[in-house]
């Protein structure tokens, strides 16, 4: 173990054959936390090469249970985001995928801090279940085309391990161990093909775009070697996506775009992820091709039609496509009026999350209970003209006392003459 950190540490390339010794060794318990502690240090400092990110991503992934869905016929599509505030892409995607004939095997987490997970907003649907076994998964996405569950079985454990010392030792944002420590997850979750949501901006991992777009390379570089077909969309999070921040409220959102009348930013943003699952699906052979079937399933109705199969299929209550209010409901419903009048400059992503979370929407710790029925529903978004006393956003509560949401919000909200223009979609990879 100290021959590859001295390695790492003078700026060598490690052998396949060292990264199998060190996952496989901490894996195990055989190498003490200081020394892998020393060796990820190493890896931030020196980077690793395309090849070196893709060997610990496979000694990761063989350190637990590889999914098997080659049972379920087609080309199976899944997609992953970094995640950010306001962003339930996947519960709108899934459907519409689905509706063109393309498997969707989704695994997906919870929320921690100021993201949501998908999980946690599904289960705002009275008797929603995320925990099925792998033999019902597999029977659900083979009938319906598409599941959306939480991680079944032992996923790479390495990274489990690896992450919670990363942690602890300023390692967390490093290129090489974010991407094979994704890639390693995706790959054991069974899925052929992946689309990649990088976000990029001040509520996301990646602030600065550079950084989004060397990890997209790296998340699909990966892919090219281990013969996953990927593609990359690095896209905004400056701004909350859509209007609604908070769990039921984005399933209603979620069923509004499902039914074509969804906000623009993020109709736009699942409809280009649907074109590039479309292709990477073989369903259509251009981005340009795939736009037409697109729209055919949400204006048809296929697609909302497919997300109150899955629902039904998980136990859920179907009648929420058309009565959203059988989902928590809550008790005030309290306005945010502006305090000038001019153009909406800023409306911080991550901030909007903790308001969310604070009102009881999202986790500060791993074991605290959810709120289904609380949250932010955005009335302005940056670039919107505002007048002095109208509503910039309304809090969904279950207490009466905001003020100090309110005080938070409006920190975070900038109101100004001039506003740079959000381009939400910025690069394609
Ligand atoms: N998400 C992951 O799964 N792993 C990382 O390292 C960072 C974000």
């Amino acid at each position: 173990m100290v021959d590859i950190i001295q390695n790492k540490r003078d700026g060598k390339t490690l052998t396949k054959a060292e990264i199998q010794f060190f996952v496989e060794g901490y894996t195990a318990g055989k190498i003490p936390d200081y020394q892998v502690s020393a060796l990820l240090m190493a890896i931030y400092f020196n980077s690793m090469t395309e090849s070196e990110r893709a060997n610990l991503t496979m000694a990761m992934l063989h350190s637990g249970d590889r999914l098997d869905l080659s049972s379920i016929p087609g080309i199976k599509v899944d997609k992953h985001s970094t995640g950010g505030v306001g962003d339930k892409t996947s519960l709108p995607l899934a459907p519409i995928v689905a509706a063109l004939g393309i498997p969707v095997p989704m695994i997906s987490g919870r929320g921690l801090g100021h993201t949501g997970g998908t999980l946690d907003k599904l289960e705002a649907i009275p008797g929603f279940k995320v925990e099925i076994s792998e033999a019902d998964f597999k029977k659900q996405v083979t009938d319906i085309g598409l599941a959306i569950i939480g991680a079944t079985g032992n996923i790479a454990p390495a990274d489990k391990k690896i992450y919670a010392l990363r942690d602890v030792t300023a390692t967390v944002d490093s290129i090489p161990l974010i991407a094979s420590s994704i890639m390693s997850k995706k790959i054991a979750s069974g899925t052929d093909a992946l689309v990649l949501d990088v976000k990029t901006g001040a509520g996301a991992f990646m602030k600065e775009e550079s950084s989004a777009v060397d990890l997209a390379n790296a998340l699909v570089g990966i892919g090219k070697q281990v013969g996953m077909d990927c593609m990359a969309i690095i896209s905004d999070m400056n701004q909350p996506l859509g209007n609604a921040v908070g769990n039921a409220l984005e399933i209603k959102e979620t069923i509004d775009i499902l039914k074509g009348q969804g906000p623009a930013d993020i109709t736009e943003l699942v409809k280009r992820l649907a074109c590039q699952m479309a292709v990477l699906g073989h369903k259509a052979a251009t981005i340009a091709d795939a736009q037409a079937m697109v729209d055919q399933v949400i204006t048809d109705g296929t697609a909302l039609a497919k997300f109150k199969a899955m629902v039904v299929a998980q136990g859920g209550n179907g009648d929420v496509v058309n009565q959203p209010e059988i989902m928590p409901q809550a008790k005030y419903k309290i306005e945010l009026p502006a305090k000038q009048n001019g153009l909406v400059a800023k409306m911080a992503a991550d901030e909007v999350g903790i308001a969310s979370m604070l009102l009881g929407g999202g986790r500060q710790s791993k074991d605290d209970k959810i709120d289904y029925a609380v949250g932010i529903q955005l009335h302005k978004k940056i670039g919107d003209q505002v007048a002095e006393g109208e509503s910039l956003l309304t809090i969904y509560s279950n207490t009466q006392n905001v003020d100090k949401i309110k005080s938070l919000l409006y920190d975070n909200i900038e109101i100004n003459h001039q506003a740079q223009p959000v381009q939400l979609i910025r690069k394609i990879i």
